[in-house]
């Protein structure tokens, strides 16, 4: 695997719940070391869509690779072993374990010579607060420092593709700062990739160096985010 690993490649894809379909024929590419925003109005599948590409819902149409590897039928844990880490909305962390066991949860997730070697300083350095908080339960912490845990309980497994399903919902202005740093320094850092999904237009656009909008189970438009036109904004993004 390259520094950078691999194209994650999304052909067709087709999911949803029981009857409902939720995405019907979505075809969408992550590069190597790029950073790509999936955008859409609430409820139009987003999660549905980070959630097949895990492999936590199986997909009822199309495929899903990365690299050469084929995982639309995958488990989720051969994902993470091909490099792919994920965010849940929500930030579900372990409320009653400590920061330190989260973390080593994320461990768990990785191949056994990142095992060995523990929890990677650089996770500290990214989010020093955490480094401060080992000892206290997950469920103590405020909901921007659980968001911090949720991600770097990700960075642990030192993956090459991050996906993050809105990392900056609900959470104190200082914090989305801290969080938006982050995602700036792994962008400049070229190690990985990050499939972002995100709500502000301002911060999708100044990040992204490819987005994809999402509506109706499709995708509605795509580009350079200085692609992206007022028209656009208005039918598909605007509430
Ligand atoms: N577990 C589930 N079972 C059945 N339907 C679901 C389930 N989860 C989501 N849905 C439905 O699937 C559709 C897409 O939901 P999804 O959560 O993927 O959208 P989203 O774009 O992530 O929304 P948001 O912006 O609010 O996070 C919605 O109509 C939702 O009600
Ligand atoms: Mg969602």
């Amino acid at each position: 695997m390259t520094k950078a690993g691999n194209t994650l490649t999304i052909d067709k894809l087709a999911s949803g719940y029981g009857e409902s379909m939720v995405l019907r024929e979505i075809t969408m590419k992550v590069r190597p070391g790029q950073v790509v925003c999936l955008m859409g109005r609430n409820g139009v599948g987003k999660t549905t869509l980070m959630k097949t590409i895990m492999g936590l819902i199986k997909p009822k149409n199309g495929t899903i690779r990365y690299g050469e590897q084929e995982l639309t039928a995958a488990p989720p844990y051969r994902h993470a072993r091909a490099g792919i880490g994920y965010v849940p909305q929500g930030r579900d962390i372990f409320s009653q374990l400590t920061v330190e066991e989260n973390l080593k949860i994320g461990l768990e997730a990785a191949g056994g010579s990142l095992r060995k070697a523990g929890i990677p300083e650089s996770v500290y350095e990214k989010f020093p607060v955490l480094g401060q908080m080992l000892k206290r339960k997950g469920g103590d912490l405020s909901g921007g420092q659980q968001q911090q845990l949720a991600i770097a309980r990700a960075l642990v497994a030192e993956p090459k593709l991050l996906l993050l399903d809105e990392p900056m919902e609900g959470i104190q202005p200082s914090i989305v700062m801290d969080i938006e740093r982050v995602i700036e320094s792994i962008k400049a850092n070229q190690s990985m990739s990050v499939l972002l999904v995100e709500q502000s237009l301002t911060f999708a656009t100044s990040i992204a160096d490819y987005y994809y909008v999402l509506d109706k189970g499709m995708i509605v438009a795509e580009g350079t985010p200085a692609s992206l036109s007022e028209d656009q904004v208005r039918k598909h993004l605007a509430v």
